[in-house]
Formats: C-alpha cells, structure tokens, sequence
C-alpha cells in the first residue's frame, strides 16, 4: 500500500519547517514548501530531489489569502489531494505593550493568526470533500502562558490553539493537531522587535534552545541525543511519534488543564487517531 502522503509546510525556508520538510521528504511523503524566500526553498528541494526525494516549492506569503489559494489549487490540481497542512510560518519580534510596536503587533496578528486561517481556509473544501486529511497548526508553549515581551505573540498563539480546538470539535472526519514547541534553535529571533529583546532571547535560545529538528526527527532525542539536562522533559508526542522537548522551568505551561501539548495521531493526542 502506497503510504505517502501530500504535504504542504508553510515557512518551510527555515527552522523548525526546514527540518520538517526535510524530515517528511526523508520518509517518503511528496512535500511541498512554501514561504516568501524562494532562493532558499529552490535550494533545499534541490538538495532533497540529489537525496532522492519527493518536493517541490512555491512562493507563498501566508498573509495573502488569494496567494495561499493559487498555491493550494495548483498542488490539488495536479496531486489530486493535500494530505497534510502543516500551519508553520511564524514570526516573533518580542517588545514590552508599553513600547506600542503596533506594526509589529499587527504583523504577528497577520502571520501567526491570519495566516494559519488562510492556509485552513484553502485547504478546506477539498479535505471536507473527501472526508479526509491533516491540518497541523504550530503554535506554541506560549499558547499556553504569557511573559513580559511576549504578550502578543502570545495572544496569536492562543488563538492558534483556540482555532486548532474549534477546528477539531467541527470536522470529524479530519484530523486537527495543534503542536506547541519550546525554545527551538531556528531564525525566529532575528528580526523585529526590541532589538535588546531580541538579542538576550537570541542568546538565551542558543544556550537552552533545542536544534530546529529536534521537533521533526523521528528519533524523540533531542540534539545531544538526549534531553539537554536533567530540567527537561518531554512535551508530548509530536508528528510521527517525535517527542518535543522543554524547559521544565516552563513545565506548568505544558499540559495545562489537562491539554496535551503535541501529538500528530499520537496516543497523547486527544482528537481522533
Ligand atoms: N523557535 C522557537 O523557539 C519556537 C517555539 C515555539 C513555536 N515556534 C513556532 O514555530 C514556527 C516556525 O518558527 P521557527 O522557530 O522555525 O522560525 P524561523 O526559522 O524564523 O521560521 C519561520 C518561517 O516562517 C516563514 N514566514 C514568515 N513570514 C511568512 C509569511 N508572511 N508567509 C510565509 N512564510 C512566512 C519564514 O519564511 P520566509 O521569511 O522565507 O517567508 C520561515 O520559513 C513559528 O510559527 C513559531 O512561532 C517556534
């Protein structure tokens, strides 16, 4: 039985939806990549396709409705289907409320929330239509609990994972995983926002931070093949049975309310297999 699927991954340039890419593409599904930099998405199917691998990309800005629908039709009509969404692209330029970034407020609104309802929104229909697919939101441990800086970033990550809970409760014949890292090493930090902020989370990331694949290998180790210390613990099952890593200093973020954090089709999941 063919088991590959049909896998689109917004923000797949870098980070966590680079090595989500790469480790989708790796067990056999057809990815396609989408984000803004299409110099680094046609280098990395380039690499995937010498790897012997099945991708190919698009240039997508999450924020442009029409622009996620003509990618969208483009791969059902000629694949037929989009299995899986995976809802990645992100942005995080962190600032105190008080210094009224509201360009970057909105931008995050625009990304983090807008831009996972564009991707559902296209995708949609033709899942419903065949009573079939995945559509995997990342949202965050900050959906879970907000910090000083992080206040909006934090809100559109709720809203992810209000969206991702709605979206479940609604669709039964499809599966909704809403996925919730922690601190990942990836490019998250290197633009917007407070510069100060942005350098001391920068280097507060490359301390504790996990590698952005540690998320999408099937292996659930993290970069050093283990938790990175005796203060971490695992989130959850993430897709493909991967375990998430995270700070147990934010551990009461994680499993909140009974919530289980990560989990595509995994056991911890609480929607359907
Ligand atoms: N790193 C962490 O600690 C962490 C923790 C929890 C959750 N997350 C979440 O994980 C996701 C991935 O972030 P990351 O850490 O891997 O950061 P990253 O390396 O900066 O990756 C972000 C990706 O989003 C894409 N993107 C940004 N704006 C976009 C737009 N308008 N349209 C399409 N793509 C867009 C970027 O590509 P282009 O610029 O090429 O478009 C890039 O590929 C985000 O949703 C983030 O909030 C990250």
């Amino acid at each position: 039985m063919n088991t590959s699927k049909i896998v689109l991954v917004t923000g797949a340039s870098s980070g966590i939806g680079e090595a989500t890419a790469r480790r989708l593409a790796a067990a056999g599904h057809h990815v396609v990549l989408g984000a803004r930099r299409v110099d680094r998405l046609a280098r990395l199917v380039a690499e995937l396709k010498e790897a012997g691998h099945d991708a190919e990309y698009a240039e997508l800005d999450v924020t442009d409705l029409a622009g996620v629908r003509a990618v969208v039709d483009d791969v059902l009509a000629r694949h037929g289907r989009i299995d899986v969404l995976v809802n990645n692209a992100g942005i995080m330029p962190l600032s105190m409320v008080e210094d009224l970034r509201v360009d970057d407020w909105n931008r995050m609104i625009d990304v983090n929330l807008r831009g996972v309802l564009h991707g559902i929104a296209a995708v949609l229909p033709s899942m419903r239509e065949r009573r079939a697919g995945q559509i995997i939101n990342v949202a965050s441990t900050a959906a879970n609990r907000v910090d000083p800086t992080g206040v909006v970033y934090s809100a559109t990550k709720y809203a992810v994972r209000a969206v991702s809970e709605g979206l479940r409760q609604e669709t039964p014949d499809l599966r909704v995983t809403v996925v919730c890292p922690g601190l990942t090493r990836s490019e998250l930090t290197h633009s917007g926002g407070t510069e100060q902020l942005q350098d001391a989370v920068r280097d507060a990331v490359g301390e504790v931070g996990l590698d952005s694949s540690a998320g999408a290998r099937g292996d659930s180790r993290s970069r050093a093949g283990r938790p990175p210390s005796a203060d971490w613990f695992p989130t959850g099952a993430a897709a493909h049975g991967t375990l998430i890593w995270a700070p147990r200093s934010r551990g009461e973020t994680c499993g909140q309310g009974g919530h289980v954090q990560l989990g595509v089709g995994g056991r911890l999941h609480r929607g359907r297999e």
